[in-house]
């Protein structure tokens, strides 16, 4: 949430200036903040895939039960204060705003703070953002593969004035086609009529090949 938000932003905004990407800061991770982010910005490898997780209501869910939708795939946690739930906010409206044909889309949450996020959790938190959202949690394990395929990078944060603790992480809506395959991302803090804008011709598209 926090630092790597506002690093994604600031990346966008250096690229609309022509500028050079910045530099990693955080180093703690197997691969930095900012080497995910370029690799997602600039589509360097493969991004999505398979995960194998549990949604809010407890059922094994994988990605190839959405096959014949697009998915809009969030990964964040629900403690996030301010941009998770201002994204998935977007993300429910784009898919009311789609009408009739947003019923082939399918809003996907991922949480990368599994040990707080349990599905009982989730089941509370999902319909705050649409009734069709689904929340996916895993073991530690299953959370990082998933994050790997996507290119998500996370990573848990102490506070020292708390008890508590958060979790900085990469904050992409990443758009994946009816066949599973990977279409693009929406930076953090993209409104609901861009989401729409891009993905009603993709679904045009499919109803009328
Ligand atoms: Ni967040």
């Amino acid at each position: 949430m926090r630092v790597t938000h506002r690093r994604a932003l600031a990346t966008l905004m250096a690229l609309g200036l022509g500028a050079v990407v910045p530099t990693a800061v955080v180093q703690s991770a197997e691969r930095t903040a900012a080497e995910l982010m370029d690799t997602v910005m600039w589509s360097r490898e493969p991004i999505g895939g398979r995960f194998a997780l549990t949604d809010q209501n407890g059922v094994q869910r994988t990605d190839a039960d959405f096959r014949g939708k697009l998915m809009l795939v969030y990964f964040g946690f629900t403690y996030c204060p301010d941009v998770c739930p201002t994204d998935l906010q977007q993300m429910g409206l784009a898919v009311d705003q789609l009408g009739n044909v947003g019923e082939l889309v399918q809003p996907i949450f991922i949480t990368v703070d599994p040990e707080r996020d349990t599905p009982e959790h989730l089941k509370d938190y999902m319909p705050l953002f649409h009734q069709r959202f689904i929340g996916l949690s895993g073991d530690a394990g299953a959370t990082k593969e998933a994050a790997r395929v996507y290119q998500v990078y996370y990573e848990r944060v102490e506070r020292r004035d708390l008890s508590d603790y958060t979790i900085d992480h990469s904050a992409f809506i990443y758009l994946m086609d009816r066949d599973g395959q990977y279409r693009g991302f929406f930076p953090p803090g993209t409104p609901a009529d861009r989401i729409v804008d891009v993905i009603r011709p993709l679904i045009e598209s499919a109803r009328h090949p």
